[in-house]
């Protein structure tokens, strides 16, 4: 146990700062070993906020004081307090001057917070409170101020010194030295101030704002890194014009810089006009990124230009609103992504994954609201339910207003809140000014946790022609939250005829002409009933259309209303949804004890999307994609884990078997014909291609395999050799290790590469996972400190239900280790990792207690970080 006993934050013990910082003045004397701050801040007390006892604290963590001075006198050791956390000045006037001087240490910051060192760069992290590990200031969000900077280092060593803002000048110094200086005209909090200095080479490029504003561009990486930005810098300029487009968004700055580091907790920063990123986020070629890695840095670059609006530009008043611009950001990401490629297959792509993590979130014991009530470490707060659940409330206000008002109300937004720290209230707020609604019912959304359920059933009146949806709504409880009020809920909705066409929805009342097509209920009560009027025939509805509401929906369809959801339902979703719903029940039922028991219908209903040739590929693979094991387990009252494994490789061994023709000549007919491009279209045609192969391996074909290494030894792009390796891998014996060790020799220069190479071995299929994964703690390429390869070998290990889950408690031995390894280096992925013991009560009694134990043991542990602490406590409560 960490030795105080952490304390927990409350929102409810928001009050504003007792002081303001109008401007700070900064100065870096940089080195690897021990760096020399130097602030300047201009302080004064707040009018807004209540007088406290006179004495200013400041937050600080491992810093080294080593001069103060207020309004330029010295203070001395009876005008201050220091301690592991803060600095106190007991007498301070109203207004004034306080200077400090302050030692760090680069080389020894293995959490990545603060200033680090990365492969002989020096750069920052500062979101949420690693600003406090660089200087004495007031780290909370709704202190902003205007910063300059002045960075000063050895000029061979660190050739390139970047900060926020645009760039005021540099200067050789004596003895080998340089200094550059920066200058940010926007107060920001001080979560987005970043430097960086290194020896970078950069790709430049240029953008012109609407409004004529001329930007200069530049990615900044490891010289040899330098032919993998054009991806990145292309998906930068499509962000900006779309942000544009969209939201009447424009950049603010002369310059926006990207730095990518090797060594980074998250994906990427959105600093200031410098936005530091995971090397893993930027980098991408056609030989060393998958089509997915494509997608991803598309996204992440688009999502971090976006925060420069919805996050910097306006910012949050404290780190409960972290939604406020995360949630919003990532639904302004995701748009992006499904304008520039298909929109359904993105829309199918980021429920999957809502699903398998926000939803598995809100059934375990960490469901928190989007926006929480209280944290002991905030860094364990960036979570699936305040980004990706947060998206979806953006997402239902959009839905709710429509685009017109939607638009009016983000512009609202942007411009009432300009330079102001704000709460997602006020987000809400701007949406209801605009339309007229009262939207108070819709923000239990942002208060409420918990997965709520839709309970749905129709009944037809063929006399009455009259067809009567009833909609009960209902959260199950959450830890702190047993009882819950109903939401207010957009439910998208068609009725099919016996054709497959959409019917009209007019409802009980109506007048005037209804087109036929989707329609948006609204639902707000605990039980609601619909009366759609003129329904010439029984129909068959197609419910939560784009999925329309981060819910789950129940619904008694009968395997062949599923078969025909699937085949004719105008929403391609929906269509999706249908297979899925489809292929769960078969494998559930499998799990359960019936056996393979497959309606020649499902066989069917594959061969048509299979052969279905006006189908976007990649929705074809999407459909023909199992669920998978986890979110299988997550529909049982007790996870099954062996038995959902053997039903799901079993069904796709049958699937391959009975559709083989097909698999074969999907196979063919998707091969790239000409050199790679990483469009949407040639990636689903990938997309499909590899599935097909998968299916023919699971069918125990002949050639298959052979075919998986030809695909292998061609080399023509990542996405297809790494799709190949996998496959033999899974399939174990020589093939796989021969291929393996190729891939090593062929991809031992490439960091990322060389991740895919760990990641594969550890989410292999076969027996001896654990081995093999021990085995590669120990290689020289392994290492604790690095968190893309932590990832890569522990977590995909976490993730891989079969061995993770053994029956013998060895995987859950091995993550304690690791946690406890890990703990005092980097305590944020640490407690990342321990997140995959917390839902032992879905397993059975015997694993329950393993992994109880492994929690308890942890918890015992001496100098726990709070954030291993926080997950570890909530874990056993
Ligand atoms: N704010 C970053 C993003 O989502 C995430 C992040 C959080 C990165 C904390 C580093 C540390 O864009
Ligand atoms: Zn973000």
């Amino acid at each position: 146990m960490p030795s105080t006993a952490p304390t927990l934050i409350r929102l409810a013990d928001y009050r504003p700062p007792e002081f303001l910082i109008d401007a700070v003045a900064l100065s870096f004397r940089l080195a690897g070993a021990e760096t020399q701050v130097a602030a300047t801040l201009e302080l004064r007390r707040n009018p807004a906020a209540m007088r406290g006892d006179g004495a200013l604290r400041l937050d600080g963590e491992g810093l080294e004081l080593e001069w103060i001075a207020l309004d330029g006198q010295h203070l001395t050791a009876q005008d201050y307090a220091v301690d592991d956390e803060s600095l106190t000045l007991f007498q301070v006037p109203d207004q004034f001057c306080l200077e400090t001087r302050v030692c760090v240490h680069p080389d020894q910051n293995t959490a990545l917070e603060g200033l680090y060192l990365s492969n002989g760069m020096l750069c920052t992290q500062c979101e949420a409170q690693g600003f406090r590990r660089i200087t004495y200031f007031l780290d909370r969000p709704d202190v902003m101020a205007r910063f300059s900077v002045s960075l000063e280092a050895d000029r061979a060593q660190y050739p390139v010194l970047l900060a926020n803002g645009n760039p005021v000048g540099t200067e050789d110094l004596a003895d080998g030295r340089h200094r550059a200086c920066w200058d940010d005209p926007f107060p920001k909090p001080s979560y987005l101030f970043a430097l960086v200095a290194g020896d970078l080479s950069r790709v430049s490029d240029r953008f012109r704002t609407a409004s004529g504003r001329k930007v200069a561009l530049n990615i900044w990486v490891e010289p040899e890194n330098l032919d993998q930005c054009g991806h990145a810098m292309r998906a930068l300029k499509n962000a900006m014009g779309w942000d544009e487009d969209r939201y009447g968004r424009e950049y603010d700055l002369d310059v926006y810089n990207i730095v990518a580091v090797s060594h980074f907790n998250m994906g990427a920063m959105e600093n200031k006009g410098l936005n530091i990123f995971n090397a893993k986020a930027v980098l991408a070629s056609p030989d060393t990124a998958t089509d997915q890695d494509f997608q991803w840095v598309e996204g992440v670059i688009a999502h971090e230009y976006f925060h420069n609006w919805s996050g910097n530009r306006v910012t949050c008043r404290d780190w409960f609103q972290l939604s406020l611009k995360e949630g919003f950001t990532v639904f302004r990401d995701q748009e992006f992504s499904a304008d520039r490629g298909s929109r359904g297959v993105k829309r199918i792509a980021d429920v999957r994954m809502l699903r398998a993590r926000q939803f598995a979130e809100d059934a375990g014991p960490l469901a928190h609201p989007v926006r929480p009530e209280s944290y002991i470490e905030i860094n364990n707060f960036y979570t699936a339910t305040v980004y990706e659940k947060g998206a979806e409330l953006a997402r239902m206000l959009a839905h709710l207003l429509g685009p017109d008002l939607f638009r009016r109300a983000t512009d609202l937004y942007f411009s009432r809140h300009d330079g102001q720290a704000v709460t997602t209230d006020d987000f809400v707020a701007c949406m209801e000014a605009v339309s007229g609604r009262d939207l108070s019912q819709f923000k239990r959304w942002y208060s409420q946790a918990g997965t709520p359920e839709l309970e749905i059933a129709g009944t037809y009146d063929p006399a009455a022609q009259a067809y009567e949806l009833r909609v009960r709504q209902h959260t199950p409880p959450t830890p702190g939250q047993p009882h819950k009020e109903a939401l207010h809920i957009p439910l998208a909705l068609g009725l099919l005829d016996h054709q497959g066409r959409d019917l009209p929805l007019r409802l009980v009342g109506e007048t005037g002409v209804i087109r036929a097509g989707t329609r948006l209920l609204e639902i707000r009560e605990p039980e609601q009933v619909f009366h759609f009027i003129d329904i010439p025939e029984p129909p068959l509805p197609s419910l939560l259309r784009g999925f329309s509401a981060p819910v789950k929906v129940r619904f008694d369809y009968s395997e062949a209303e599923l078969l025909f959801l699937m085949a004719y339902d105008s929403d391609g979703f929906n269509r999706w949804e249908a297979a899925q719903n489809l292929s769960q029940r078969l494998l559930l039922a499998w799990v359960a004890g019936a056996g393979p028991s497959i309606p020649a219908g499902f066989y069917e209903a594959g061969r048509r999307a299979l052969t279905d040739t006006r189908a976007e590929p990649a929705l074809i693979a999407e459909i023909l994609t199992l669920p998978n094991e986890s979110y299988l387990g997550d529909q049982m009252t007790q996870v099954a884990v062996e038995a959902i494994h053997q039903a799901r490789e079993g069904l796709m061994t049958r699937l391959g078997q009975e559709l083989s023709g097909e698999f074969r000549a999907g196979y063919e007919l998707n091969q790239d014909r000409g050199p790679y491009e990483p469009s949407p279209e040639a990636m689903g045609r990938r997309a499909l291609k590899n599935l097909c192969l998968g299916y023919l391996v699971a069918a125990g074909e002949a050639e298959a395999l052979g075919l998986c290494r030809d695909q292998f030894e061609a080399r023509h792009n990542m996405t297809d050799q790494i799709a190949a390796l996998r496959l033999l891998v899974d399939a174990g014996g020589a093939a796989g290790e021969e291929a393996l060790a190729a891939f090593y020799d062929q991809w031992a220069g490439d960091a990322l590469v060389l991740d895919k190479w760990f990641a594969i071995q550890a989410s292999a299929k076969g027996p001896g996972t654990l081995e093999r994964v021990r085995g590669l703690l120990g290689h020289p390429a392994y290492s604790p400190t690095n968190p893309n390869r932590v990832r890569s070998l522990v977590a995909s290990f976490c993730a891989n239900p079969v061995p993770f889950h053994a029956a013998d408690g060895s995987g859950y031995a091995f993550l304690r280790e690791r946690v406890l390894e890990l703990d005092p280096l980097n305590p944020q992925i640490a407690a990342r990792l321990l997140q995959s013991l917390v839902r032992w009560r879905r397993y059975d009694t015997h694993r329950q207690g393993l992994m109880r134990a492994e929690l308890e043991s942890i918890l015992a542990a001496e100098k726990l970080s709070k954030d291993a602490y926080e997950v570890a406590a909530k874990g056993l409560a």
